[in-house]
């Protein structure tokens, strides 16, 4: 086993959401970290709070992935073990307004990531993908074979291309490659120090249910109640953005372990717990004693009926698997909405 606390991980978009959750894992794991972000989607203060939560202070870059020279320098400068890369756009309904904005920014960032890691003897890369690669597949829950399907959004497809070229450059390449494929990321860290933080009106679920229980929205609507499902409303596998954390620092250790089995991996994240709209809305105020005003509302086109996970090969090979649960979840996004 190596010693963890020699290691540099470099931490794209490590003040995003998923990333800033991640960045507190790897230094209270205690990793060397260096985080670069261009703050195009964070906030600066998130750093304060990382440094806060961990009391261990991360180098921090203000840079975009996308400016191959200013990425340079940061290799030249650290000796990097492995990076994690987070850095993207990740609005469905935007990309399909603005696909030529999603394909340069999410894939000339992953190329500029694969050029410096395969130049810079780096161990790895841990790729962060998503259950959006799956569509809205045939059979569940969704395993790692289930085939891909023809994306819908430029997003999506960012996600399908990031994982095929990290294929083909890993086969001829040095390095190793683990994608992880994200179910439903949701909640926020126990201090209610870091957590979401959507721009506009939100897209997910979680954060359009709290702010609407804090009065910020008027009401929640449910998108189609006719769904083949137990009460009609669309099913995700809903997991707690620690319990993600945690599953970089298992990529991590698996790539610096030198565990992988094959150049590049791909691993599902989530529960394997399919959760209802309707689920989540009763579930919310039963937990925070709140009540959520909703309507029924149309279809929202192109959302996918039901979609969990089998996160089995994860839970087997990375020594993996989600411990947070739903009223977790919940508690924690209604803590961090308390905050803002
Ligand atoms: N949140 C989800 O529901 C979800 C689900 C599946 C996959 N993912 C993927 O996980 C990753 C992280 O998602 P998140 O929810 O934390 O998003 P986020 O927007 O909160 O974090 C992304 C971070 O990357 C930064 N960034 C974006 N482009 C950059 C660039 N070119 N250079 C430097 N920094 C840049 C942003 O400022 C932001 O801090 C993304 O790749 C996303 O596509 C997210």
């Amino acid at each position: 086993m190596m010693n963890m606390t020699e290691k540099t991980v470099l931490v794209t978009g490590g003040l995003g959401y998923i990333g800033s959750h991640t960045v507190v894992e790897l230094l209270v794991a205690g990793y060397q970290v260096i985080v670069v972000d261009n703050l195009s989607n964070s906030e600066r203060f998130i750093f304060d709070r990382i440094i806060k939560i961990a009391q261990k202070e991360p180098v921090f870059y203000q840079d975009d992935v996308c400016d191959l020279a200013a990425m340079s320098n940061i290799f030249k400068k650290h000796q990097v073990d492995v990076v994690i890369h987070f850095a993207a756009f990740k609005s469905v309904g935007e990309s399909v307004e603005k696909p030529l904005l999603y394909y340069q920014n999410n894939l000339i960032s992953l190329l500029n990531i694969l050029q410096l890691v395969q130049e810079n003897s780096v161990e790895g890369l841990v790729f962060s993908s998503s259950a959006t690669v799956y569509g809205e597949p045939d059979v569940l829950p969704a395993t790692e074979e289930t085939p891909f399907i023809k994306a819908l959004s430029a997003y999506g497809s960012t996600k399908q291309m990031g994982e095929e070229i990290i294929e083909m450059v890993t086969s001829s390449g040095v390095f190793k490659a683990i994608s992880l494929r994200y179910f439903n990321p949701v909640g926020a860290h126990e201090t209610a120090l870091i957590g979401e933080l959507p721009k506009g009106i939100p897209n997910n679920l979680f954060p359009y249910v709290t702010q609407t229980a804090k009065g910020k929205l008027a009401m929640l609507t449910v998108f189609g109640d006719d769904y083949n499902t137990v009460d009609g409303t669309c099913v995700r596998d809903y997991i707690h953005v620690v319990d993600l954390a945690k599953a970089h620092l298992a990529a991590c250790r698996r790539i610096i372990n030198q565990e992988c089995q094959s150049a590049s991996e791909v691993y599902n994240i989530g529960t394997g717990n399919g959760t209802t709209v309707l689920e989540i809305i009763k579930q919310f105020e039963a937990t925070t004693d709140k009540l959520l005003p909703y309507k029924i509302g149309a279809r929202r086109p192109g959302d996918a009926e039901a979609v969990y996970a089998d996160s089995s090969k994860a839970e087997k090979e990375l020594l993996w698997k989600a411990t947070l649960n739903l009223k977790d979840m919940i508690q924690s996004s209604w803590a961090w909405e308390n905050t803002l």
